[in-house]
């Protein structure tokens, strides 16, 4: 069957009605286009885990503070349905910008705490454009469940909060980090980096991996860790540190002691582009 790319949010419940009147399961896969490996990694889950795979695509102006790269946000929407329709993905949700914000449209969800901190403290508001509009994506799709990847990791804690504080009948999926050759977390962002920069951003993984390697070790200085993380980055040229985090997964809770399941998260900025990674680990004692 070819790849149907339905528009209108109310055509797009009809078919999803039609879908679970037959008895079949429904698997999302939100996304803003500029489709890479990581998002078609994301396509396969969905269909290991639901008999029908909706990716959604929309680049979501209400996650976008002014001033952030909502305009130049790489657009490829041809290309990124070939992709989907090779992955096995049978239909392609895209609406427009009035038809999922209409001029007086005025409710939104704030996720709170969990989404006002790390990213959502460097982007107010950020948490809030992507819960509302996941919430709309799970309800005009009525998916069974949603995929996201890792490497996003605040906002798969801010979504999977979302779900239980709002009773909403959806499973969320984790799905792990996929990476270039070279170990750099896939990112559609990655199209404002040049080559060099691309180069340059091993160092995020390296660091990570340091991070890890010191914890296997015994280290439990979260001061300490950082530390060492920071002077790896910095030693190449033109490589900052955003910021450098331990939360406990998966409610970013901040930890007195390093304990448990952890996120190390670690946003860096190259080129002007921040790139987001993160490990999470379990430690034992
Ligand atoms: O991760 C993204 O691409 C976006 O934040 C999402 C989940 C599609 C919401 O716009």
């Amino acid at each position: 069957m070819p790849l149907l790319i339905v528009k209108s949010p109310k055509k797009m419940q009809a078919l999803a009605e039609s879908i679970r009147a037959d008895g079949k399961t429904i698997g999302l896969v939100p996304t803003m286009g500029a489709l890479h490996d990581g998002h078609l990694k994301l396509v396969d889950i969905a269909g290991k885990k639901a008999d029908i795979v909706i990716v959604s695509i929309f680049v979501n102006p209400a996650q976008f503070a002014p001033g952030e790269d909502f305009g130049k946000y790489p657009r490829s929407f041809k290309s990124d349905c070939e992709k989907i329709e090779k992955a096995g993905a049978r239909i392609v949700f895209h609406p427009s910008t009035r038809d999922i914000y209409p001029e007086d449209y005025s409710t939104f969800i704030d996720p709170g705490r969990i989404g006002s901190i790390l990213d959502g403290a460097r982007r107010p508001g950020h948490f809030k454009g992507v819960a509302t509009i996941c919430a709309k994506l799970f309800n005009i799709t009525k998916s069974h469940i949603a995929v996201f990847g890792q490497k996003d990791g605040q906002q798969l804690a801010v979504i999977k909060r979302m779900v239980r504080d709002l009773n909403l009948d959806i499973d969320i999926i984790k799905a792990p980090i996929v990476r270039t050759a070279a170990g750099v977390a896939m990112s559609s962002r990655h199209s404002y980096l040049s080559e060099k920069g691309l180069e340059k951003a091993k160092v995020i993984r390296k660091s990570l991996l340091l991070a890890k390697e010191m914890i296997a070790g015994g280290e439990r200085s979260t001061k300490t860790i950082e530390n060492r993380m920071r002077k790896l980055i910095q030693a190449v040229p033109e490589t900052k540190v955003d910021y450098i985090s331990f939360d406990r997964w998966d409610d970013l809770e901040p930890m007195n002691k390093l304990l448990g399941r952890v996120m190390i998260s670690l946003v860096t900025v190259i080129e002007g582009v921040r790139l987001l990674d993160n490990e999470i680990i379990r430690i034992e004692n």
